[in-house]
């Protein structure tokens, strides 16, 4: 997908400098050829050698060499190449990006270059929220530099939180969506995504939850953007990063969830892929439970939660075009989605097997099939990313030309 395309890689000083090997080796399995900008901390971290061995260029990384200036200028090297990605992008160096320094090769490239700039920032936590940074990224999204990540994650020192640099595959979905144009047959098509788990209070520190990961549903809602849908994702607690070129409504219950998606307006395509939990406590405290002495374990009574697809699919005037549901099994898939289909009133529903052994729940990849009023059609396993696409170039068959079975619904 991304033959012939040249990328500038500027790998700074960060852990997550060895994933940027990576992501070199997929580039180049993609088509791409890969040029490397390694900065004097960047090279604390990963050897020229390594990413030379790699990409099978030379590695440039010494702004005062007079060879290098006179096989190939710093200006020259900024605009030979259709996308700069920085990978890991530190504080340090999207300050001096923001700042408009050229301090130093990588910084002198960046201000250089006329060409897209994608960013996928590594950082300690309070680095990534501190004020200073939040302005130098607001700064720099404003001058239409592409951010991928960063993610939630435990970090190499030792905090929690977002500063973890996006993993490789998600570093090339963002390149293939600066670089590659696709067609928008979804363009005018407004669609609400679910994604991810509910989480319901018992009380302030206890939840009920699930082990939903929320991959899924975040891959497909940026699949339908792609697509050229105007996408809002209502996820629940996730340690995802937003998805770029789409709206990300964050939620913990499945209340919050249904009014996120109510709140988004009129739709054409609900995607609901959610874990929602089914309940949640009946009377959540406001302070929390204390254990007492001799006293017996307290009883959780449970409520039902609202039923989020089944409420988008409701028939009447509001009702979104295309409703699908997920059905999330361990035993007999495609008789239990099937029925679930009719219980729900969505038109489509993807079956997808999450027993333990399928290692569905958190894992990369995905086996599914897709149930509709014209049948069963069992998609091989595929990764999660190219399910989405699969299902989001459904969605656009869909709204090209309906099948006949479903017409006559
Ligand atoms: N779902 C929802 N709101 C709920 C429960 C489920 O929107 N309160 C949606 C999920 O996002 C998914 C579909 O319903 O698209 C099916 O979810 P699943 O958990 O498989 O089904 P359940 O409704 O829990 O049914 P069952 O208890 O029979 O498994």
């Amino acid at each position: 997908m991304l033959t012939g395309k040249r990328i500038l890689l500027i790998v700074s000083g960060g852990i997550a400098a060895f994933k940027s090997l990576e992501l070199i080796r997929r580039l180049r399995e993609r088509g791409a050829s890969v040029r490397c900008v390694l900065t004097e901390a960047g090279a604390k971290f990963v050897t020229p050698l390594s990413l030379q061995a790699l990409s099978e260029d030379r590695v440039y990384s010494d702004m005062f060499s007079l060879t290098d200036e006179s096989e190939m200028g710093h200006i020259q090297l900024s605009r030979d190449a259709d996308l700069l990605v920085m990978a890991p992008a530190t504080a340090d160096l999207l300050a001096r990006m923001a700042a408009g320094l050229a301090d130093d090769l990588a910084a002198t490239v960046l201000l250089a270059t006329d060409k897209p700039v994608l960013v996928a920032p590594a950082m300690n936590v309070r680095m990534w929220t501190h004020a200073a940074t939040v302005a130098n990224v607001e700064t720099l999204r404003r001058r239409g530099v592409h951010f991928v990540g960063p993610n939630d994650g435990a970090m190499a020192c030792n905090e929690f939180g977002p500063g973890r640099m996006s993993e490789p595959a998600e570093i090339l979905s963002a390149i293939e969506s600066v670089l590659v144009p696709r067609e928008q047959p979804l363009a005018g098509k407004r669609a609400v995504v679910t994604s991810g788990p509910t989480r319901e209070a018992i009380d302030p520190v206890r939840y009920i939850s699930n082990h939903s990961s929320g991959k899924q549903g975040h891959a497909i809602a940026s699949a339908l953007a792609a697509l050229g849908a105007q996408v809002t994702l209502v996820s629940g607690p996730v340690a995802l990063g937003d998805p770029p070129g789409l709206r990300t409504v964050r939620v913990d219950s499945a209340d919050q969830m249904l009014a996120a998606c109510l709140a988004a307006g009129r739709i054409d395509i609900a995607v609901c892929a959610a874990a929602v939990a089914d309940w949640k406590a009946a009377r959540p405290t406001a302070a929390k439970l204390k254990k007492k002495a001799g006293a017996a374990p307290p009883t959780l009574e449970l409520a039902l939660n609202p039923d989020i697809l089944a409420t988008l699919a409701k028939p009447g005037p509001q009702r979104p075009a295309l409703v699908v549901g997920f059905a999330a099994e361990t035993e007999n898939l495609v008789a239990n989605a099937i029925d679930k289909r009719r219980r729900k009133g969505c038109d489509w529903i993807v079956a997808n097997d999450v027993s333990p052994a399928s290692g569905t729940f958190g894992g990369e990849r995905n086996t599914v099939h897709l149930i509709s009023a014209a049948g069963v059609e069992s998609w091989p396993t595929l990764s999660k990313d190219d399910v989405a696409m699969r299902l989001a170039g459904r969605v656009a068959l869909h709204f090209s030309q309906p099948t006949k079975a479903e017409a006559a619904e």
